[in-house]
């Protein structure tokens, strides 16, 4: 099975958690957009969706789902997104796709967190992965020189405007040993608006797609 596969395997394996008549909050992605296409096969037993970025809000309405505004929603049951990094304990790194913001706001939002992943994205220790980091644009020299006493080496993702307006900076060489102690402390830096590390809320559940199937953690 190739990762296109892996990826539409766990986006269906979601729909288990899907709660008929009620909301259901669609992360950004590709495998975000593997589930979006399986929600559209079901989408008549649905109340309509949050989307986490106004790409997923395009495609969701491009399928005839409701998009509905998160102010308005309350509380979710369920949130279904991807990750650049997942570990076993449910720690992950998101933002690949620059939506690291309204996607932790919509998984604050939601009762139940499920990621879904292919394989190749489990590791044993977050960092490989550059961490996305979104910044208010005249911070981002500050929140970068911060994050070099970290230890890391932030570079700007260059022609890159987010969904609020800001910008992203992609934090390599970070050996993250202790994920929720370092998200709260990358949380009090001026001028950076949200990390792409989610271990302080972390997945409830993360779905991994593999050559035997979907596994469960
Ligand atoms: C979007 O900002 C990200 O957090 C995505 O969830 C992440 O990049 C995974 O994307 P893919 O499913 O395309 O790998």
């Amino acid at each position: 099975m190739n990762q296109d596969a892996r990826k539409r395997a766990v986006a269906r394996a979601a729909l288990e958690f899907v709660v008929p008549g009620e909301l259901v909050g669609v992360g950004t992605g590709s495998t975000a957009n593997a589930f979006i296409e399986a929600l559209a096969t079901v989408k008549g037993r649905i109340d309509g969706a949050v989307a986490s970025s106004d790409a997923s809000a395009a495609r969701l309405a491009g399928h005839g789902i409701r998009v509905v505004d998160l102010n308005t929603a309350g509380e979710l049951p369920v949130y279904v997104d991807g990750a650049d990094e997942a570990t076993r304990h449910r720690h992950l790194v998101k933002g690949g796709g620059g939506a690291l913001t309204r996607e932790k706001i919509v998984a604050a939002a939601a009762r139940t967190f499920v990621c879904i992943v292919d394989d190749s994205k489990m590791v044993d220790r977050l960092g490989r992965f550059p961490l996305p980091i979104e910044v208010i644009p005249m911070a981002r020299s500050l929140v970068a020189r911060a994050l070099v006493r970290l230890g890391g080496r932030p570079e700007r993702r260059t022609g890159f405007v987010t969904d609020n307006g800001n910008e992203i900076l992609d934090v390599h060489g970070l050996d993250i040993l202790d994920p929720p102690t370092l998200e709260t402390d990358l949380n009090q830096l001026a001028g950076a608006v949200t990390n792409g590390l989610f271990a302080r809320r972390g997945a409830d559940v993360v779905l991994v797609g593999t050559g035997e199937g979907v596994r469960r953690i």
